[in-house]
């Protein structure tokens, strides 16, 4: 084992306890009644007080565990750090969901080597993705492979694309939809079927479980791919980016399929 791997080994582990103590915070939340605090990029992008509480928790345990290390979450921005390590935080995924009592929705946890101003390119080195209404959790450290609940996981033979599940997700604002509609209207012909679950960070990890066949979404944060994003490539998938930032669009599963879809998805993206 490399050093980098047992650092990232040890990393994966405060991922893991710290999305499932935050995850035991939204679970026990969910037992009252849940206000919703704000909303962001749309009268639909909600932000409740369980959100905040949860991204609190997630900061208050990593400065006890990691002090030098910066941390970008969804709810409070940005924190710098000394070590060169960021932690990137979601401290629910699929707000909608949790809302709406639906169960799909999770804590994902991600750290990087932050070298340079774009998340999407640091290197990742360790993440966790906790659901606490069905108790799954995936995990992953760079070269180390991925896991779910503890079991090794890989992204396995892929379909073909006309027999594909293919998992997607919508932004919040009318005018990116309004895009995403035309690009689904392309992809929808040629697979199987299509999932929107309410949870990237989920689907990607269900992708890299072979769960779901293959992943795309367009206009996803940092945090909403990060922890996800390794889980694939050590289950032995791919993630490949059409495009910079946040206005990207992401496609994530096995190799072969990946490219499939970025052929029927390509042609129609502007
Ligand atoms: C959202 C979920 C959803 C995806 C959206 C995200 P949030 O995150 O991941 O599945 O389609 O793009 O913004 O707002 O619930 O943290
Ligand atoms: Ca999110
Ligand atoms: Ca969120």
């Amino acid at each position: 084992m490399t050093d980098t791997t047992a650092v990232s080994q040890e990393l994966m582990g405060i991922a893991e306890t710290v999305a499932r103590e935050a995850g035991d915070l939204v679970r026990e939340a969910l037992g009252g009644s849940v206000t919703v605090a704000a909303t962001k990029s749309s009268g639909v992008d909600l932000v409740t007080e369980v959100d905040q509480a949860a991204e609190a928790l997630i900061r208050r345990r990593l400065a006890e565990l990691r002090p030098e290390d910066g941390v970008l979450g969804e709810e409070e921005g940005w924190q710098a750090g000394s070590s060169g390590l960021v932690w990137v935080v979601d401290p629910i995924d699929g707000t909608t969901n949790f809302v709406y009592g639906l169960p799909a929705y999770s804590v994902s946890i991600a750290v990087a080597r932050a070298e340079g101003e774009d998340p999407f390119a640091w290197e990742l080195l360790a993440g966790a993705v906790h659901a606490p209404a069905t108790g799954q959790t995936w995990t992953a450290a760079r070269g180390g492979g991925a896991y779910a609940d503890g079991e090794p996981i890989t992204v396995g033979t892929p379909p073909q694309l006309a027999t594909a599940l293919v998992g997607t997700g919508f932004a919040y604002t009318a005018d990116r939809r309004a895009g995403q509609a035309q690009v689904l209207a392309a992809v929808l012909p040629e697979v199987r079927d299509i999932r929107r679950l309410g949870s990237a960070a989920m689907d990607l990890c269900l992708v890299a479980a072979g769960a779901m066949d293959v992943f795309f979404e367009r206009y996803l944060n940092p945090w909403d791919m990060a922890a996800g994003a390794l889980v694939v490539t050590e289950a032995g998938g791919v993630v490949e980016r059409l495009g910079e930032g946040v206005e990207g669009l992401t496609v994530a599963g096995p190799a072969a399929l990946v490219e499939a879809l970025l052929a029927v998805v390509r042609p129609v993206l502007r």
